[in-house]
Parts: structure tokens; sequence; C-alpha cells
């Protein structure tokens, strides 16, 4: 397995079976969404950048709650799906490798990051540019899958990053980097920010409906995603 997830965007080919999934589905609308929600707090007439922003599931709870949001993606039809849940949004296609031109220092007020750091080769460099166009007052929410879920499913060298494959239910294939919590602790670090909460989240009891087992699983097990707020840290600036 190469050291590197690479530039294809791997989303595209499964977009709109993404956007069925994450709707309502288990992990994103009963377990990941409300805990990012609840850290980014209260968004209205905020400008909120959601990096990553899939098909637009967050967008659409932002916009709902009085945010002005600007989003990129890596794949074209997340954008598309995008703009069409969203139209008051505004989206883009650009891929977190390169640097965010379009888009001044300080002009946001928040960043929402969530479940894509995974898939980012220079993980410092992608967060550094997070943080120049956070405005100094402002904070990144991100989440990330858990690295001791990671681990366990995964084993070998728990401090070893490194890329690996996964086939999902669905049939999805995904290539992205396992990676430890630490590391994401000293990206954030070297990205110049400093972390003021962390998160492990557990299902809303009306995921319990949905799947009673795993409700209970995620419920004492720290093996879905964790939930990171942090802020640009005000001695760098
Ligand atoms: C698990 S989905 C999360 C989507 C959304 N943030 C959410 O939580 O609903 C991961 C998203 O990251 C995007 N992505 C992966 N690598 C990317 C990159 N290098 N630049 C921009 N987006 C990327 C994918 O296209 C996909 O939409």
């Amino acid at each position: 397995m190469p050291d590197a997830v690479g530039p294809d965007a791997q989303y595209e080919v499964f977009a709109d079976e993404y956007f069925d999934h994450a709707s309502d589905g288990f992990y994103n609308a009963h377990y990941d969404r409300p805990a990012c929600l609840s850290l980014l707090g209260d968004v209205s007439g905020c400008v909120v950048l959601d990096a990553a922003c899939g098909p637009g599931l967050y967008a659409a709870e932002l916009d709902a709650r009085g945010a002005r949001v600007i989003g990129f993606d890596q794949s074209p039809r997340m954008v598309d799906l995008c703009r069409q849940r969203v139209p008051a949004g505004t989206f883009r296609t650009h891929d977190l490798a390169l640097p965010l031109d379009w888009l001044p220092d300080g002009s946001v007020d928040r960043v929402l990051f969530a479940l894509a750091v995974e898939y980012v080769d220079d993980r410092t460099a992608a967060l550094r540019e997070l943080r120049r166009v956070l405005r100094p007052d402002g904070a990144l929410v991100m989440s990330r899958q858990h690295p001791t879920g990671d681990w366990l499913r995964h084993g070998g060298n728990y401090f070893h990053a490194r890329v690996i494959e996964e086939t999902w239910s669905r049939g999805w294939q995904v290539r992205y980097w396992l990676s430890p919590l630490e590391q994401t602790c000293e990206e954030l670090h070297h990205a110049g920010f400093l972390i003021e909460r962390l998160l492990e989240p557990r299902p809303t009891p009306q995921a319990a409906d949905i799947d009673a087992d795993r409700y209970a699983r995620l419920s004492s097990e720290p093996t879905g995603f964790m939930t990171i707020r942090a802020i640009p840290d005000p001695r760098l600036t």
C-alpha cells in the first residue's frame, strides 16, 4: 500500500449513495452530526466554511440555523448535491491538498471539517490553511474516526501512521490514513491551533431505534468517531 491516499476523488463514484446513507443514518445523523453541531455552537449570522462538505447535510443544517455557508469538496458530484440542497450557500470543487487561495485571511467565523481529515496526505498544511482563513476569534470543529476503533479493527503498531484500504458494507472502496490521537493533536499544534475541547460522542437515544446492538456498543466503546474544537493559538497572532 503506497504511503499516500493520493488525488483521486474517491467519493465521486458513490456520492449519491453516500447522501442516502448519511441523511438519516446511524453514524452520521445520530452520532457525528450532533457532536459537531454541539461544538460549533450558535452559528446564527456566522460565516461557516464547510471543508469537505460532502452532499450538504451539514450545510443544510447550518443554513437552517442562520449561518452563511461556504463549502468545498474534492468530488464534483458532492458539490452538485450541495448546490441543490442549499441554494443560498456557495460551493466549489476544491482539493484540500491545495491552498485556499480563493479565501482571504481571517474571512470565516467557523470552520467545520467533518470526517475527512483521514483522506488528506499533508494534514498539517491543510489545517494551516484552515487556520489562515479563520478569524482570530473563530474556531475549527473537526471529527475523525476514533483511533482506538481503527487500531482494534486493523491491529499492528498503534503509533505507526499508515494508509489502509477498506471495503465498506455498501461495497464502497476507500483508502485513508490510520493515525494515533497524538498525531492529530500534533498536526493541530503545528498548524497553529490550540485544542479547546475533545468529545468522544455517544449515539443519540433515537439511534437505538435504528440499531440497538450498535447503540449499545457505541455507548460503551470508543470505536466510532471523535470530535475536536480548536481555536487559532492567540500567542501566534
Ligand atoms: C465521509 S465524507 C464526509 C462529508 C461531510 N463532511 C459530512 O460529514 O457529511 C468525506 C468527504 O471528504 C471529501 N474529501 C476527501 N478527500 C478530500 C480532499 N482531499 N479535498 C476535499 N474533499 C475531500 C470526500 O469527497 C467526501 O465528500
